[in-house]
């Protein structure tokens, strides 16, 4: 079998990098990928997890696809509608994000988190795979902020509740922001257009965890079942002004925050 040490050109990366750069793999699932001798650069097969690619110049395949690596990564928030499983293909047929988003522009673009397909709002795909598994990783305390429509109205100690941090069935919860929204608030219409209904209140939680399902059991373990869920943060992103079912990339200031959320995280979790 063929291995290759530097197939350099002047500016290399080593292969792994590559791999996770173009959104193919993590950097241990792109090592594992090389070593199961699935990777090949300009035709032969790369194993030795040391090798570099220029990613000007070599052309870079797995399994016979080639991936490339643009200057800038595509970055960009969806905003999803309900009725969409998140994955870019569904061998059940059912509707999924891929078919909302400018895949043919960017190859390799992949949905950052899962959204439940009855859940709507915010949703960040990225190629770059780097900043991705970052921000994916279960140290990452990235904020996000839902909107949920809820049946019955939580009072102050349900509230305190999820303040102090509930106790799911996959472990305790780590505290989070928790409020009722008033009527007049303007961020209610994303999830009730047409007013709170009666006996219904719309709760905005603030998690810095992504578990499944996790805001639904948070409020259903304090008595109130979740009618309608809206994410409208993730981080530093804001959905405002982006149309159900419509994308928008992000501001190159978004993009550097996403990055260096990541790298903090990283370090954080080091
Ligand atoms: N929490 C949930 O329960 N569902 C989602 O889609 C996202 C967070």
């Amino acid at each position: 079998m063929e291995t290759s040490g530097s197939l350099g050109h002047g500016c290399t990366m080593r292969l792994q990098r590559f791999l996770a750069r173009a959104g193919v793999a993590s950097r241990r699932g792109s090592e594992n990928l090389m070593t199961a001798g699935r990777v090949r650069v300009n035709g032969r097969v790369v194993t030795e997890l040391g090798s570099k690619v220029d990613p000007e110049r070599d052309v870079v395949s797995v399994d016979g696809r080639v991936y490339a690596l643009f200057d800038a990564h595509g970055y960009l928030m969806l905003n999803k509608p309900s009725g969409y499983v998140t994955t870019m293909s569904d061998p059940q047929g059912r509707p999924c994000v891929a078919s909302l988003v400018p895949v043919d522009r960017f190859p390799g673009l992949f949905p950052v988190g899962r959204l439940d397909a009855d859940t709507t709002g915010l949703l960040l795909f990225t190629t770059n795979g780097d900043v991705a598994n970052r921000l994916l990783h279960p140290s990452c305390h990235v904020w996000k902020h839902y909107l949920a429509l809820v049946r019955g109205v939580p009072g102050p100690l349900e509230l305190e509740r999820l303040r102090r941090g509930v106790v799911l069935d996959d472990g305790a919860a780590l505290p989070a922001e928790a409020s009722v929204l008033s009527q007049g608030d303007p961020r209610v219409s994303s999830v009730c257009p047409g007013g709170i209904p009666r006996s219904c209140a719309v709760v905005g939680l603030r998690i810095r965890e992504g578990r499944k399902h996790q805001v639904k059991r948070m409020l259903k373990h304090v008595g109130h079942e979740v009618l309608r869920l809206h994410r409208d943060q993730f981080g530093p992103l804001r959905l405002e002004g982006v149309d159900e079912g419509a994308w928008r990339l992000l501001e190159p200031g978004e993009v550097g925050m996403l990055e260096e959320l990541g790298q903090k995280e990283a370090a954080h979790a080091r």
